[in-house]
């Protein structure tokens, strides 16, 4: 496994929209070990395949540091409630905003096998699932961002 480069705002990558994963490859295998990698390496809580330069369809989602999920070519099959919160982005770096998202979602992908398996996800793993997803299609949180982009406190990027 090997550290991938995360793509910043403005990179063009990140505004183009990921196609479907057909079948599990060794480099497919390669890249999600590596997208894991790279986003515990970065402390975030999800990544997205066109973060690193790859358009595929795939997201890893940890918000826990101990439950490693991984969705491929995943689709929203359900979204209920409200949650208003703080949200940041890999490819967005010192920055927070607030977006409104679901409470709750429903996702339907394959698995590591290429099995459909269907997840849901409340609070924080909502709020990120729908994140990724939005990568997936090209689209950045900070499009949905209510009020200004904020830094993130210089005491909280400590470490
Ligand atoms: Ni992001």
């Amino acid at each position: 496994m090997a550290i991938r480069t995360i793509r910043e705002i403005g990179d063009p990558v990140l505004n183009k929209v990921s196609k479907e994963v057909k079948e599990i490859t060794p480099r497919v295998k390669e890249l999600i070990g590596d997208m894991f990698e790279t986003m515990y390496e970065a402390n975030g809580v999800g990544l997205a395949a066109p973060q690193v330069g790859i358009l595929k369809r795939i997201v890893v989602i940890d918000t826990t540091g101990e439950d490693p999920l991984l969705l491929i070519n995943p689709k929203l099959i359900e979204a209920d409630g409200e949650q208003k919160g703080n949200e940041g982005c890999l490819s967005v770096p010192g920055k927070v905003g607030i977006v409104t998202r679901p409470n709750h979602v429903k996702v339907s992908a394959q698995n590591e096998n290429f099995e459909t398996v269907e997840i849901e996800g409340d609070e924080l793993l909502a709020r990120a699932i729908c994140h990724e997803l939005e990568h997936l299609d090209g689209h950045l949180y900070v499009e949905k961002v209510e009020g200004e982009l904020m830094d993130v406190e210089a005491e909280e990027e400590e470490d």
